[in-house]
């Protein structure tokens, strides 16, 4: 990995180091959009799962996952096993305990950052990403991607969702080193990695101060012949 692409990474590492392992560490100060943005997530979920072609409801990854905050409150509640990829070991630990009683559900812990992450083929129904793309190189999220399109069974979806800027621009956070893309950034990422996104909605209700937050439904370019954005 290239000097400046590792420094990128360990700063993120150092920051959510100092990070305490709550649901308000994990949104920033902002904990009390979790169940507005669970709701949204919910409701866009069930539109994922509409159609003749929609994915099952067996296993899904949280990437990212933090503390297990969506896990929890939403995958848990719909798939019959999760597993959790989070960079952080401490979060994942916190997670045992944040799990009870979800933790029957909860299949794999994998303490790794999602640009070394290979999960295994075939296996996931969903493949959720939230608010952690941002801690990747548009390189190495293409590469995520293509690898997540892999560890899809056939019918299976890329649930993406993000933070959006609404100039059209990356804008860069020095402090816990991140990007955030503008909506064409991320449809050039996806082409890039070949999926397609087939369905996308805006996160409602949260407060005006925040970015923009979108959900995208993304799948193989070669699985979505029939579909329509
Ligand atoms: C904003 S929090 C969101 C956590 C969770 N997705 C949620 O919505 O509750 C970002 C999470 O991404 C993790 N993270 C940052 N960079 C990562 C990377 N390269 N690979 C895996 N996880 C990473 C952080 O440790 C943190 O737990």
């Amino acid at each position: 990995m290239c000097e400046k692409n590792e420094e990128f990474y360990t700063k993120a590492k150092e920051y959510w180091a100092e990070i305490p392992a709550t649901v308000d560490g994990m949104l920033g100060g902002y904990g009390h959009v979790s169940q507005t943005d669970i709701q949204g997530s919910r409701h866009f979920l069930k539109t994922v799962f509409q159609g003749s072609d929609s994915p099952g409801t067996e296993t899904a990854l949280d990437c990212g996952a933090g503390i297990g905050r969506i896990t929890k409150h939403l995958l848990s509640t719909i798939f019959m096993k999760v597993d959790l990829v989070e960079q952080n070991a401490e979060f994942l630990e916190q997670a045992k305990d944040y799990l009870q009683p979800e933790i029957l559900k909860i299949g794999e812990f994998y303490p790794i950052s999602l640009q070394y992450f290979q999960p295994q083929e075939n296996k996931y129904d969903v493949v959720w990403m939230q608010w952690v793309l941002g801690h990747l190189t548009d390189d190495h999220l293409v590469d995520f991607l293509i690898t997540c399109k892999k560890s899809l069974k056939p019918k299976g979806v890329i649930v993406i969702k993000e933070n959006l800027t609404a100039n059209g621009e990356v804008e860069v956070d020095e402090c816990d080193s991140s990007v955030t893309r503008p909506y064409k950034a991320y449809m050039e990422i996806f082409q890039r990695a070949g999926v397609k996104c087939y369905r996308k909605q805006k996160q409602a209700h949260f407060p005006k101060e925040l970015f923009t937050v979108y959900m995208f439904a993304l799948r193989p370019n070669a699985n979505c012949d029939n579909d329509t954005q």
